[in-house]
């Protein structure tokens, strides 16, 4: 007789597990915690995996290399077909194990550094500002998701990229195409498709006068592509990753953001009496939304021990992060959105070799936005009932679909 606490088969819990709060992640976490060691769940194409919930078991799972991210390995589990779709087109770095995806990322690891994302601040601000202007302008009630967060963030990886303006609508809904769960296994590939082939097309054109121009694909041609470290292929697939991870999650981190201090009015109240609070603040709203709430799934390629379990090679693991955060032994009441908690430990970014190279764009963005919207828009609010506001609980990442506001 099974002993789980659902009264169902703990050993074999269906994967993804639903949220029972939007914003929260499934009590059924807080349980498999009590627990030693991982949890098998079964995953929608009846194979197993084991899940991995507790921050230190997470953090033992994304350290350790012989656990591997690609999906070409046998094993690999599968989330839902639109996923495997994506994951079957060519692999970004992202896919990558060491030591081919340090090649790879080593190329970028400049581009992202802190000193040079903090020299981008003052234009991140300019473009802020610029943005709030024009929605101020033109007056409530707006949609903060696709008339300020989505063109703030767009904007500045086009910029980093040197992407026409006229071309950030096409990126912005390919990217929102391609993170869908419960769709055709066609959408998802069809939008990767179309990102590509619009990327081969303005690399193929950037490579004439690349010498003579300073953006990112242009310096990457010049020092990568031309010396032959890079093929054209490999940095259109690099753009792409770029691309769409540069803006989609930090503007779906955003809203979250602004929903977490609309429904704690006391935590708006201590950020707005104490300023010094606010990069604090961002990394709890990190935190506790963990937007990538599905991260991180590998195979081991050998038999490995972890937590007390032996993982035989090929068994599929997912290392949830958004577990780790919401672990309440690393962080106290861990469901409660707390801006002055320790939180610097946090794992939203991820672990490992690949954590999150755009965090500190992803940080500075979010610093700017939280340390002026409140203020030039002190009676900010909800424009309907705040149930009625809905999550992309359909997502990889997690956000919100729409965030109607007035002020
Ligand atoms: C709030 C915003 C963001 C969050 C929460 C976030 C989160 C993450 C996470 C969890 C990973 C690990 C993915 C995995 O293991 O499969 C990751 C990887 C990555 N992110 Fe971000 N990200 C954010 C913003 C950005 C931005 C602004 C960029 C800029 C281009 C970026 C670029 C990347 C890249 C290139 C990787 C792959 C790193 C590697 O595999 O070595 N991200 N991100």
């Amino acid at each position: 007789m099974s002993q789980c606490p659902f009264g169902g088969d703990a050993a074999r819990a269906a994967f993804p597990i639903a949220r029972q709060c939007p914003f929260v992640p499934p009590r059924e976490y807080r349980e498999f915690q009590q627990q030693d060691g991982p949890v098998k769940v079964r995953m929608w194409d009846g194979r197993d995996a084991w899940l991995f919930t507790r921050y230190d078991d997470v953090r033992a799972v994304l350290a350790d290399n012989r656990f591997s991210g690609d999906p070409s390995v046998p094993g690999f589990p599968s989330l839902s077909e639109a996923r495997n779709a994506v994951l079957e087109l060519e692999p970004a770095f992202i896919r990558m194990d060491p030591p081919q995806h340090g090649h790879f990322r080593r190329m970028l690891t400049k581009e992202f550094m802190v000193k040079k994302v903090t020299a981008m601040r003052p234009m991140i601000d300019t473009i802020f500002n610029r943005l709030l202007d024009e929605l101020i302008a033109k007056g409530p009630p707006a949609n903060l998701v696709e008339d300020l967060f989505l063109p703030l963030t767009s904007e500045v990886i086009a910029w980093l990229l040197d992407v026409p303006r006229k071309d950030h609508g096409f990126f912005q809904e390919q990217s929102r195409l391609k993170v869908l769960l419960d769709v055709g296994p066609e959408v998802p590939k069809a939008a990767s498709e179309r990102m590509l082939a619009y990327l081969d097309a303005l690399i193929t054109e950037r490579s004439k006068d690349a010498e003579k121009r300073d953006d990112l694909l242009s310096r990457l041609i010049v020092e990568q592509v031309r010396p032959g470290h890079l093929t054209h292929r490999e940095l259109v697939i690099m753009a792409e990753l770029l691309l769409m991870a540069g803006h989609e999650t930090t503007a779906n981190q955003m809203a979250l953001g602004v929903y977490s201090f609309l429904t704690n009015s006391d935590q708006l109240a201590r950020l707005r009496a104490e300023p010094a609070l606010l990069r604090n603040a961002v990394e709890e709203m990190l935190r506790f939304h963990t937007i990538v709430h599905y991260n991180a799934f590998r195979v081991a390629r050998e038999d490995v021990e972890v937590a007390g379990q032996l993982v035989r090679r090929g068994e599929g693991v997912i290392a949830l992060i958004a577990g780790a955060n919401h672990d309440a032994k690393a962080f106290p009441e861990p469901d409660k959105f707390d801006i002055t908690r320790k939180v610097d430990h946090h794992v939203a970014f991820s672990y490992g070799v690949h954590q999150c190279l755009g965090q500190p764009l992803a940080r500075v963005e979010l610093q700017v936005v939280f340390g002026t919207l409140f203020e030039r828009l002190p009676e900010l609010r909800f424009a309907v009932p705040a149930e009625e506001i809905r999550s992309k609980g359909d997502h990889f990442v997690q956000g919100l679909q729409t965030l109607p506001v007035t002020w």
